[in-house]
């Protein structure tokens, strides 16, 4: 692993970092209710059997292999720690693309002393990679995919410690993030980018986005530049995906506040709630290493106070028109987005659910006032409707809770620019880091990942909610994650009331026993810890990627690198179906339109992964059957 790796922070790890871990209690906390609980499938949730207690640090495959022989057409591998990619047996991976992968002619190919040139950085492929989604249009494969931030240090090589030292510093790292659209196609060599497709397109820290939805024009979103509140510049560490029934992408921007900071210059007066909603989001005078507002004003809150309220937003593209201007959905609510898993309820009304991933927010649901039908305008589809937030009660039930002025308090505008305030409110359940959503398409149902908390049972969130155990919760200084699923009630995604249980609680069965050994379709050959990516393919089995711990000792012993598994949602069987190198994440996944050919994102990964130069790169891998068989 390269030093310059090793120092570069993440939106956690510099969050680790400045808000260290509280020192775990000796002894677990018992968590009663969640042990004595029987999931939906009964068997699920239990604890404590003697398989996941007593397993012994060694690898079991033969458990993992037992799990399954149902449904899942590979053998499960085994943890790795080592720098590279690893599948099944019958299965083959290579890289599609990589960050400064040229888009176009006239792009030197990427060049591992400069990280490329400041002046080509919107023209390829970003850094970063994370939520991506396939599109099909006029025959040619599409792909979305979400550059969510930088490696300072990786892209700026020639900078001290990895900060921007001028205005082309910041321009490149603006440039490097956002999201790509390109055509990709599978030739004797592979998938490989279709250069100077007219579909290839770079989204960008200043691409024209348009504001709508009851918070656009507000005086809160209104700047110096766009005194109108309706027309920004730029869409924000864009993390998961999502893709709408008519065929669009939805880009879901996470921690925008990591971009902004005050000069020393004498703040301008600020409108009411602005500093409330600065500490609710973590927007922060000293900023967080970017440094974009030293050379952007931009980016300056002692200038622009409002900037900030322009980002934490659900961004609508359309894939196939590369002239279109993105849209940024006031009515979904503005938090640090994970993904957005968007479904239909039978009346034709469209649901949004959303994660908002910080220690101990919400999950919230968006759910239409009009209904789609294929053909007809779905123009103001996300424009129009209602935000809600969710309550799970320790019953194993829970309700959504609208957000409205009689509820809240507050005016319909600053229920969605200040989404977490207004949660507050009405008292919804505090997460533990709601990650991806993904509904089943096979039952009216849905999954989040909670993917860890060390805050957990420790201190309030930003907003002083308390953030005891709780049901879905039930675990202090949670650092192993757990998916939650849900079922709405009459089987409609729109209704106000479900019923939920744990899908699964990661855990260390090698090391622990009790609830922090996990449930008990968590054994020693399939263990892992923080999951996050996850997406149901077409079959009904569940994806899941992690973002952890991969130290591989102590709590996380055994545990490898970075994975990705799948899931039975209806056995609760789990098996290990790749790795990644070490040092990634490995987040993002999509199919090609034949489900022959599956698009995963290997994030910041160490080493001098994948093709052994000085920098590491995060890329796109491919995985296929070597018998060209349809995956998911
Ligand atoms: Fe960008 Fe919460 O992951
Ligand atoms: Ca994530
Ligand atoms: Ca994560
Ligand atoms: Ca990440």
């Amino acid at each position: 692993m390269t030093t310059v790796f090793e120092s570069e922070l993440s939106a956690d790890e510099w969050d680790e970092q400045n808000f260290p871990r509280a020192e775990e209690n000796e002894f677990d906390r018992v968590v009663e209710r969640a042990i004595s609980r029987r999931g939906f499938l009964g068997g699920v949730l239990a604890f404590g059997s003697g398989a996941a207690v007593m397993g012994t640090g060694v690898l079991n495959l033969a458990d993992a292999a037992k799990a399954s022989v149902s449904r899942f057409a590979f053998q499960p591998i085994p943890t790795y720690t080592d720098a590279t990619v690893h599948v099944p047996e019958g299965y083959n991976w290579k890289v599609l693309a990589s960050w400064g992968d040229p888009l176009v002619d006239g792009v030197e190919e990427f060049n591992h002393e400069t990280g490329g040139l400041a002046k080509d950085a919107d023209k390829v492929f970003g850094e970063n990679t994370d939520g991506m989604e396939s599109f099909v249009h006029q025959g040619k494969q599409l792909l979305a995919i979400n550059h969510e931030y930088v490696n300072r240090k990786l892209n700026l090589p020639q900078s001290e410690n990895g900060t921007p030292a001028s205005a082309e510093d910041v321009l490149k790292l603006q440039n490097l993030q956002g999201v790509v659209v390109v055509e990709v196609e599978e030739g004797d060599a592979g998938w490989e980018i279709v250069k100077n497709s007219p579909f290839n397109r770079r989204i960008t820290h200043n691409t024209p986005m348009n504001i709508t939805g009851p918070a656009a024009g507000h005086p809160l979103l209104q700047t110096a530049a766009d005194p109108s509140g309706t027309q920004s510049l730029g869409t924000f560490n864009n993390c998961g995906s999502g893709k709408t029934p008519w065929g669009t992408y939805l880009t879901c921007e996470e921690n925008f506040n990591g971009y902004f900071g005050a000069t020393e210059a004498a703040p301008v007066a600020r409108l009411d709630g602005v500093e409330a909603g600065f500490k609710r989001y973590g927007v922060k005078d000293t900023g967080h290493g970017y440094d974009y507002h030293k050379f952007d004003e931009r980016f300056d809150v002692a200038r622009n106070p409002n900037e900030p309220h322009r980002a934490g937003w659900i961004v609508e593209i359309d894939p196939t028109d590369p002239n279109s201007t993105p849209v940024k959905r006031t009515a979904l609510g503005r938090f640090k987005h994970e993904n957005a898993e968007a479904v239909l309820a039978p009346d034709g009304r469209v649901v949004v659910y959303m994660g908002d991933d910080e220690r101990g927010e919400f999950m919230y649901r968006f759910v239409s006032n009009g209904v789609y039908a294929p053909g007809q305008s779905t123009d103001g589809l996300l424009d129009d409707g209602t935000l809600y937030v969710a309550r799970f009660n320790d019953d194993q039930t829970g309700e959504w809770l609208a957000l409205t002025p009689e509820t809240t308090g507050m005016d319909a505008a600053s229920i969605l620019i200040f989404s977490r305030i207004a949660g507050s409110a009405v008292g919804a359940t505090t997460m533990d880091r709601p990650e991806w959503i993904s509904a089943n398409p096979n039952a009216v149902e849905a999954y989040c990942c909670l993917t860890n908390n060390k805050n957990r049972g420790v201190k309030p969130n930003a907003g002083g909610d308390d953030t005891s155990v709780n049901g879905p919760n039930p675990r202090e200084t949670n650092n192993y994650g757990q998916i939650v699923r849900w079922r709405p009630h009459n089987e409609d995604h729109a209704a106000a009331t479900f019923d939920w249980d744990l899908y699964v609680m990661a855990g260390n069965p090698a090391v622990h026993e009790g609830p922090k050994a996990g449930s008990d379709n968590v054994n020693a050959g399939n263990m892992f810890n923080s999951p996050d990516g996850m997406a149901f393919d077409e079959s009904g089995l569940l994806w899941i990627q992690t973002d952890g711990n991969d130290k591989n000792e102590g709590d996380f012993a055994g545990m490898g690198n970075n994975q990705m598994l799948v899931g039975d949602p209806v056995t609760g069987e789990i098996a290990r179906f790749l790795t990644g190198p070490k040092g990634s994440e490995v987040t993002g996944l999509t199919w090609s339109s034949d489900r022959r050919s599956m698009f995963v994102g290997i994030q910041h990964p160490g080493g001098n992964w994948p093709d052994g130069g000085k920098l590491p790169r995060s890329s796109v891998i491919v995985i296929k059957r070597d018998d060209n068989g349809v995956i998911g």
